[in-house]
């Protein structure tokens, strides 16, 4: 059974104290669902706390990013080698990190590889921005950040990969692509994937949506076949939007499979 994945990215919120209290608040709300697998993304801060917190609460973590090479001098980085023991999962190439920051493609797939030598799963994000939406450029961006940052991945690694779908003028705007929209997005990297890896892995991928993703639009989404979860944001910072969505991927997956 393919189990939803719900991440939450809690982004520069919270400070440890905060979000060790959510942790708790959020057990106490949710139940353990077999099917629905949730993650939660907090500062690097937060991490070392939170990890002797989750377990015991069949919750994970994320790091919200990571630096590509393993160790050395890099003042202010932290590596994936650093992370191992504290979080299952790190996000790679958020669209924050892409246009905020200036991280390429290059520094992408030396950071999802970095991932996986440390034998985390990286969740890949990409999407395109209002502009390059207008342009009709969707395809040819997705494409290209989906080969862009898988390009170091072998063919007997890209089962570990997760892939989020986060079209970049919806993510922390409210503004809610279409199902529709979401699905063809969705078709598009499946397609590329398999172009690169073959049927049978693009089948297996993990897709994610992210984007404005809340308890009232979430069952539209997860309806979608291609999608396996969601990469929640500002929804994910309160428990009881959370949790709601939570709770509405484990009834809808009886409905999906
Ligand atoms: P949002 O953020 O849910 O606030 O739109 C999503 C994300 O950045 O992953």
């Amino acid at each position: 059974m393919t189990k939803t994945l719900i991440v939450g990215n809690w982004k520069m919120n919270l400070n440890v104290h905060q979000a060790s209290l959510y942790v708790h608040e959020l057990s106490s709300e949710i139940n353990h669902h077999d099917d629905v697998d949730v993650v939660l993304a907090p500062s690097f801060i937060a991490l070392q706390t939170l990890s002797l917190q989750v377990k015991k609460h069949h919750l994970s973590l994320a790091a919200q990013n990571c630096y590509w090479r393993d160790d050395g001098a890099f003042t202010g980085e932290v590596s994936a080698t650093q992370l191992r023991g504290l979080v299952n999962y790190v996000i790679i190439g958020h669209s924050e990190r892409r246009h905020k920051f200036g991280e390429t493609n290059k520094e992408i797939r030396a950071k999802v590889q970095a991932v996986l030598r440390n034998g985390l799963i990286p969740i890949l994000c990409v999407g395109e921005t209002a502009d390059e939406r207008a342009n009709g450029e969707t395809k040819h961006v997705l494409h290209d950040q989906v080969s862009g940052g898988l390009a170091n991945v072998a063919s007997d690694e890209i089962h570990k990969v997760v892939i989020a779908y986060e079209p970049v003028w919806a993510i922390g705007t409210g503004e809610n692509a279409l199902p529709k929209d979401v699905e063809s997005a969705e078709e598009t990297i499946r397609h590329q994937v398999e172009s690169l890896y073959g049927h049978k892995a693009a089948t297996g991928t993990k897709l994610l949506y992210g984007g404005s993703v809340n308890s009232d639009n979430a069952s539209d989404y997860l309806a979608l076949k291609g999608i396996d979860g969601f990469l929640v944001g500002g929804a994910s910072l309160h428990v009881q939007q959370f949790s709601s969505i939570i709770s509405k991927a484990h009834q809808l997956k009886g409905k999906k499979s």
